[in-house]
């Protein structure tokens, strides 16, 4: 049992016990996000050791060239990039520099043009979709630009929608999105439609359905822009935490220069190729 899993346990001592229903009695965002943070802290102050000696995910000369009527135009150029287990990878650069074209190609939720995407030292690039798809949902957890909640689902449902093809006890499966959503902080929205939920809490929803079948890899898009301060130095603790807990391999778009501070390198991309990394 990780910590994670740990923490939907309710007598572990990690607030979620007695503790947890003082906080239920108490829904002030703030005094849930202290809990947590404590929560954050108790957890054995070890780092996972990063993996260094094969790729986790790589990238060999990849290209991505959408076509615009006659024009090609390359939004990736040649990338070549090796990320290793236990990462916690940040990808800079101004608009429009191919930074989600990255993330969509690492995600496999698109293809490259040119050059090849390995996962596990598997090569994706041709894959069809339908195991594109099987990959995703057993190794990555996404956090979109623009949450991508499914409209008609309501909180919970929506955090259900990855394990359903995943999880057999749907029992356990609905046990889990009720304590992914406590873990956000809103366990008193479950029943919210998206249209009913402020773009924060949207975004705790997209958190917590990114970690619904603990993938190993979590990618995010700007996850705290659309943030205030207290939900997103939350939301960074808790990535935080799966990376230097859990060894969970993080790979962040963002210029939060808080989020960069954890970073164990930094991509810096323009006009869609690699800058430098550091
Ligand atoms: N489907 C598409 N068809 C044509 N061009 C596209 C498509 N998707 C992205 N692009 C172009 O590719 C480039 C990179 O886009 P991308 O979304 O990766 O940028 P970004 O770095 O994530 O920008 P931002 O910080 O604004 O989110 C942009 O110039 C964009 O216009
Ligand atoms: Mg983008």
């Amino acid at each position: 049992m990780n910590s994670l899993d740990k923490a939907a346990n309710p007598n572990d001592g990690y607030g979620n016990g007695s503790e947890g229903n003082k906080l239920e009695k108490n829904t002030k965002d703030k005094t849930y996000f202290n809990s947590v943070h404590n929560y954050i802290e108790s957890s054995a102050a070890v780092r996972i050791p990063q993996k260094v000696d094969k790729p986790l995910i790589k990238l060999k000369d990849v290209w991505k060239i959408y076509q615009m009527g006659d024009v090609d135009f390359a939004a990736l150029k040649c990338i070549n990039l090796d990320i290793f287990e236990g990462e916690f990878l940040v990808v800079l650069g101004p608009s429009g520099s191919g930074k989600s074209t990255l993330l969509n190609l690492i995600g496999c939720l698109d293809l490259p043009s040119k050059g090849d995407v390995f996962l596990d030292s598997k090569d994706i690039s041709g894959l069809k979709e339908s195991e594109l798809a099987r990959i995703r949902g057993q190794k990555i957890g996404f956090i979109f630009q623009s949450f991508n909640l499914i409209p008609t689902l309501n909180a919970q449902e929506n955090v259900l929608l990855p394990m359903e093809f995943q999880e057999d006890n749907a029992r356990k499966a609905k046990e889990r999105a009720v304590y992914l959503l406590e873990l956000v902080g809103l366990s008193d929205k479950k029943q919210n439609l998206p249209s009913q939920l402020s773009v924060g809490q949207r975004q705790r929803v997209a958190i917590a359905r990114s970690l619904a079948v603990n993938p190993p890899i979590i990618l995010a898009d700007e996850p705290t822009g659309n943030l205030d301060s207290n939900t997103w130095h939350y939301i960074l603790e808790l990535l935080y935490k799966l990376n230097t807990k859990e060894g969970k391999t993080i790979i962040i778009v963002t210029h939060e220069l808080e989020v960069i501070k954890h970073a164990t390198r930094i991509v810096y991309l323009k006009d869609g190729k690699i800058e430098k990394i550091e």
